[in-house]
């Protein structure tokens, strides 16, 4: 199963104004925004050269680096050398420059992510709404004259800060 797991603001950003992510850390600490459940069951995650980058300055790891395993960051500018902590402690990560049908299951990041409901690949979309309003920044979607998305919501639930909808693509 391929779903998408985010977490949005209340008026739909998925990052602030320069990459900013500091709004998530401040209403729930990283390492708790996802269950323990939830991270076992990810055999892989993908995301998108933009994300990493994010990820590997602010706290390199994979949810807060209780996931080991398999990870895909797409680019078309590999570089030589991946960062110490993709490829140690179980983590076995690597660039693919041939796009996200070459390497699928957990999608972190919205361009990436578009481009897997565009192929059909999508199964599952989690958003974790924060109780932040940005105002500006990256919106969790965005297709311009695009075919609408339809979705069934499958389950709602909350965490101490953060408001969880998971919905199914049909
Ligand atoms: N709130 C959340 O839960 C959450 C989750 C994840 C990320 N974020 C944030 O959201 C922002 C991510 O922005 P984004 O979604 O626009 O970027 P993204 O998907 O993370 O990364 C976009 C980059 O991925 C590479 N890429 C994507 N598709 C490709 C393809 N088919 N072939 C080759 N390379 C490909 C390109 O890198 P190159 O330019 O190197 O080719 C592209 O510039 C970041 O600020 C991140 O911190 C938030």
């Amino acid at each position: 199963m391929v779903f998408w797991h985010v977490v949005m603001s209340l008026d739909g950003f998925i990052a602030g104004a320069g990459d900013d992510m500091s709004w998530v850390f401040d209403v729930v600490s990283a390492d708790a925004a996802v269950d323990d459940e939830h991270v076992a069951a990810t055999g892989a995650v993908v995301m998108g050269r933009r994300t990493f980058e994010v990820e590997d300055r602010i706290r390199p790891g994979i949810y807060g680096g209780r996931y080991r395993g398999p990870l895909f960051v797409v680019t078309s500018h590999p570089p030589d050398h991946p960062p110490e902590w993709m490829t140690s402690g179980g983590m076995d990560g690597r660039f693919v420059s041939d796009g996200v049908l070459a390497a699928i299951v957990a999608l972190l990041g919205a361009r990436v992510a578009r481009q897997a409901i565009d192929a059909g690949l999508l199964d599952e979309v989690l958003v974790q709404i924060a109780p932040v309003m940005l105002g500006d920044g990256v919106r969790l979607f965005d297709r311009p004259g695009g075919a609408a998305v339809r979705l069934t919501k499958s389950a709602v639930s909350e965490t101490e800060a953060l408001t969880n909808l998971a919905f199914r693509c049909r």
